[in-house]
């Protein structure tokens, strides 16, 4: 296949994270050297909370059609207002980037549906149009149309940075969902990766009903609280846990209404629900990386939740033996790891390669990922 663009050896690329946590905007500045991505400059923009409110209402399954062109133009507007204060704060102009990776808000993803489809929002016309850069999203539908879950996406992007010849690795995201990449040491053997199930999602969401509050701030709430074993078995006993990958899920399954129907209202302290939502997340994870992945030897743990300290610290003891770290050891920041990917998959995307890995998602061939919106070759100011 041709190149559609010609891509000089070390090029600037920008990459947009909004993950289902809903918690804001990941923007990162980035280049490349072969595959090593130097952060140049990056930012983390909290969503508004009334946008927030309307992106969580619009993942209600009655959500209607007018809501959601809306908010596509609203986060299609913010997404273009980060990339302007990311361009400014590292002083350099749109023409020194070659192009936007946006992954878009999800509203929905129903890879296992009788019509597989997953939906990311954020008009990246706009993003394009404002701020005069080639903007590349649309990466899982490409994916989802080769027979694959369209998730997760960023294995192929740890496998180039992260694999280690000799060492069996773990990458393991805990954004709103979490997901493992699985990186044998062994360079023949191939990589694995599916989603584990709830990272901060339903701890969020009891937090934000309990307290208030976004999140339960570095775990703090939930060591307060103890593990009830009764709803600890009876989250466990949902299905999603017993079922091999590939697999991917997100906010229409693991949502309040799925603890609801697990929790009556008002049977526990609520801080005893807490600490067993975090038990959850933490056991599901174990036990997937020990199912999936029993020789592993070093975890790698990036996105929001390696700031959870009662998360990371039931982690290591249910995963001893292994090591496990955050990325900042190995040189990526832990909060920057997925907008550097879409970064790099955009430049995956422009230069021809794959994005996908079929032995993770499940895809009948590996595929070039994403749809190419056009830059205007001039920066508008402002
Ligand atoms: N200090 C902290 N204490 C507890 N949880 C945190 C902290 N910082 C971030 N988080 C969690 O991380 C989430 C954001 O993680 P992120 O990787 O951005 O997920 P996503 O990709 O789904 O947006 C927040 O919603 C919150 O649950
Ligand atoms: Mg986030």
């Amino acid at each position: 296949m041709v190149a559609p663009f010609a891509i000089g050896p070390a090029s600037k690329y920008i990459g947009l994270m909004t993950g289902t946590s809903l918690d804001g905007i990941d923007a990162a500045l980035v280049r490349f050297d072969g595959n090593t991505p130097h952060c140049l400059a990056a930012h983390t923009e909290p969503y508004p909370s009334d946008l927030r409110d309307a992106l969580l209402e619009l993942s209600q399954p009655e959500a209607d059609v007018a809501t959601m062109m809306e908010l596509d133009v609203r986060l299609g507007r913010l997404y273009a207002t980060e990339v302007k204060r990311l361009l400014s704060r590292a002083r350099i102009s749109a023409e020194q980037v070659v192009a936007i990776g946006s992954h878009g808000q999800t509203i929905r993803h129903v890879p296992a549906s009788k019509y597989p489809s997953t939906l990311q929002i954020g008009d990246p016309n706009i993003v394009a149009q404002l701020t005069g850069i080639t903007t590349v999203t649309d990466f899982r539908r490409r994916d989802v149309a080769a027979g694959g879950q369209g998730a997760p996406l960023v294995p192929a992007f740890h496998d180039a940075v992260f694999r280690q010849p000799g060492e069996n690795r773990v990458i393991l995201n805990i954004g709103g969902i979490a997901n493992v990449t699985v990186l044998p040491g062994e360079k023949e053997l191939p990589v694995g990766g599916f989603d584990t199930g709830p990272g901060n999602i339903l701890m969020d969401g009891w937090a934000a009903r309990h307290l208030g509050l976004p999140q339960d701030q570095d775990g703090g709430w939930a060591a307060s609280g103890r593990v009830d074993p009764q709803l600890l078995k009876e989250m466990l006993s949902d299905p999603f846990f017993r079922q091999p990958p590939p697999r991917s899920t997100g906010r229409e399954h693991f949502n309040q209404r799925w603890l609801e129907a697990r929790q009556p209202a008002g049977k526990l302290p609520p801080e005893d629900v807490a600490a067993t939502l975090c038990e959850l997340t933490a056991t599901t994870i174990a036990d997937a990386i020990r199912h999936q992945a029993g020789d592993t030897e070093r975890i790698i743990v990036c996105g929001g939740g390696v700031h959870n300290a009662t998360l990371m610290n039931r982690l290591e003891q249910l995963l001893a033996p292994c090591t496990v770290e955050s990325s900042a050891r190995h040189g990526v920041d832990p909060d920057r790891v997925e907008a550097i990917a879409f970064a790099w998959l955009a430049r995956q995307t422009l230069t021809g390669g794959a994005g996908n890995l079929p032995s993770v998602t499940g895809a009948r061939e590996p595929a070039v990922l994403g749809a190419i919106y056009p830059g205007t070759g001039k920066h508008q100011p402002g």
